[in-house]
């Protein structure tokens, strides 16, 4: 069993039902059912049905209401103001439909029955290059969207597109070549990713000072680059150990990001070198792409310079280098064909968008894209310091991406300790990091991803509001609330749809039948936020609950266990919609 029916849904089905059977020419309406305050639901559909079709609105809202069915589901339903229906479900029906959730190991979130392929490229950092505030954004983003259609059910194949080709490896690896020991190290795998960082670092300073300074090694440089493209086995063999370091410097930065990442899965630039060239001739010869000045390139319409001059994607240089659009087209060509997606999706900077919107356009016009094949940029925006400014350090550079992690890490920890002062040193890291990894994360994923926002620490680890501490804490309390019940060893989560429920146990549970609902959505607008929003609600909702309903000492043992039963399956939907965003959520803190 996985697919448990919301009771909005079913609800909404027999309202629907109801209602074309009372107007028959209105086809397939949909009443507009929504949760409302004055009863669990409100339908609105009838309104606006009833004026196009020049009718009574309340009429036939009567009407309807006479044609649903008499059952276990409505408790009351009444016509209201000037058509609409105020719906009351049974108590019974709601702890009913959690029970079905909870004896479900998925919580009632259904499994596609037509999975599709979505190859999705996120992290992509650059080699030999220092990772920043904006690849936290592609890594969290990108690692919550995996997990979110991979629940769904969906086929998902990463892509890391990271940065490892340019012209800039010729000043490197020529450097390498006359300073051999430069990237040496002690013993195999002795080295750290901060190390391997600072090795490069030191090395593109050097390099680039000495490229600047002496135009001998700038002309030997610059052959370098030749010979790199011309795949000079030397030369790569070099290459490759720039990769390699870089890579043990990714690595350990989502290491400590929790974001997990297979090897097979970084195809970077340089992976698509083979393709490079036959992806120009096709679009030459297809007339896609036409020579401009010595360069191949796609011309658009509504892609205008600021003075009206055509700017076009160029494929091609004209000293017959290939750029960034000719890699993406590349891979396009692969992602379609050879791994055989029907979505393609990318999770990068919103500042990209019009290299995308071009890349795009270009693909479906050589026929490389076509009416079943999905292809979309999940832009983000930028992260801001507190000031509304893109984020730098007080010195005005870039913010390394682990200095801000690490601080993230050290305030949590602080208020792990602060809290629990029954942990070792060990158990205050491990949750430290736990916390402070979280609270970036959901501070990233908590809004919209093309907006902007600003990276505020205070905030983020902050106990009250919309955090992912917040929802740490309330996943830890109902994990004590249960060991405690559980070493009491008289009762344990048990549903009683026989009994009448709370005000605040009806929203807790109405809230919580609406999990599959939230996660499809997520899932259909790449929306890791409207998860995060479900959540916070969720928590917010058991705050209220717990605040009005005793648990453990609640009058009757039915009651408790009713109860019980209703912290567990929130804290199950927790455990899972934070496991969606790539959040830990620890058992006690
Ligand atoms: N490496 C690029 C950057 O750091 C992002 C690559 C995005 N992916 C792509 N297929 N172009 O900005």
């Amino acid at each position: 069993m996985a697919l448990v029916p919301s009771l909005a849904s079913t609800l909404n089905r027999r309202i629907a039902d109801a209602l074309s059977a009372a107007l028959p020419e209105a086809g397939a309406a949909d009443p507009l059912l929504r949760r409302s305050d004055r009863a669990d639901f409100q339908a609105n559909g009838m309104l606006a049905l009833a004026k196009k079709l020049k009718g009574n609105p309340r009429e036939l809202a009567g009407k309807v209401v006479d044609g649903l069915p008499a059952g276990d589901l409505i408790a009351d339903v009444e016509v209201s103001g000037p058509g609409f229906l105020n719906i009351t479900v049974t108590d019974a029906a709601i702890t009913n439909t959690l029970a079905a959730r909870a004896a479900d190991d998925r919580l009632g979130v259904p499994v596609k029955e037509h999975p599709g392929t979505t190859v999705i490229d996120w992290a992509q950092p650059n080699v030999a290059k220092e990772m920043h505030v904006g690849h936290l954004r592609n890594s969290v983003i990108g690692n919550s969207v995996v997990r979110i259609l991979e629940f769904t059910g969906e086929k998902v194949v990463s892509r890391h597109h990271i940065g490892d080709w340019g012209t800039q490896f010729g000043m490197l690896i020529q450097y390498l070549i006359e300073h051999p020991h430069e990237l040496d190290h002690k013993a195999e795998g002795e080295v750290s990713g901060e190390e391997a960082m600072s090795n490069l670092n030191r090395l593109y300073k050097a390099s680039r000072s000495l490229f600047d300074a002496d135009d001998a090694f700038k002309a030997r440089a610059r052959r370098r680059v030749v010979d790199l493209q011309a795949g000079d086995e030397e030369t790569l063999a070099l290459w490759q150990r720039f990769v390699d370091e870089s890579k043990i410097y990714f690595y350990s930065v989502f290491d400590k990001l929790d974001v997990e990442i297979r090897d097979e899965d970084i195809v970077g630039e340089s992976g698509y070198n083979d393709m490079l060239a036959e992806t120009c001739r096709m679009l030459e010869e297809s007339g896609v792409a036409v020579r401009s000045e010595g360069a191949l390139c796609v011309f658009f319409d509504d892609v205008k310079g600021p003075e009206g001059n055509p700017v076009p994607l160029i494929v091609q240089k004209s000293d017959g280098g290939f750029g960034y659009a000719a890699t993406d087209l590349s891979a396009i060509r692969d992602r379609v064909f050879n791994l055989k997606a029907d979505t393609l999706l990318y999770v990068v900077d919103v500042r990209q968008s019009l290299h995308f919107k071009m890349v795009f356009e270009t693909a479906r016009r050589a026929g490389w894209l076509t009416d079943d094949v999905k292809a979309v940029q999940l832009g983000f925006g930028t992260v801001l310091g507190k000031d509304g400014k893109p984020f730098k350090t007080r010195e005005g550079e870039t913010v390394r991406l682990v200095d801000l992690l690490d601080e993230a890490i050290d305030r949590a920890s602080a208020i792990v300790r602060d809290k629990a002062r029954d942990l070792g040193e060990e158990e205050i890291a491990e949750r430290g990091a736990q916390v402070g990894i979280g609270a970036v994360k959901y501070a990233d994923l908590s809004t919209s991803a093309a907006r902007d926002y600003k990276f505020d620490l205070d905030q983020m680890v902050s106990l009250n509001g919309d955090t992912s501490v917040y929802l740490q804490y309330a996943y830890a309390r109902i994990q004590s609330i249960l060991r405690k019940a559980r070493e009491a060893g008289e009762s344990g989560p048990v549903a009683h749809p026989e009994l009448a429920l709370a005000p605040a146990e009806r929203a807790l549970g109405l809230h919580l039948d609406q999990f599959a609902a939230t996660v499809a959505e997520a899932a259909e607008e790449y929306a890791p936020h409207k998860l995060a929003g479900y959540l916070y609600q969720l928590a917010s909702l058991y705050t209220a609950f717990y605040d009005q309903c005793p648990v453990l000492k609640a009058e009757s043992t039915e009651l408790v266990e009713n109860r019980l039963f209703l912290c567990d399956l929130t804290a199950r939907t927790l455990r899972q919609g934070m496991s969606l965003l790539g959040i830990r959520t620890p058992e006690r803190l």
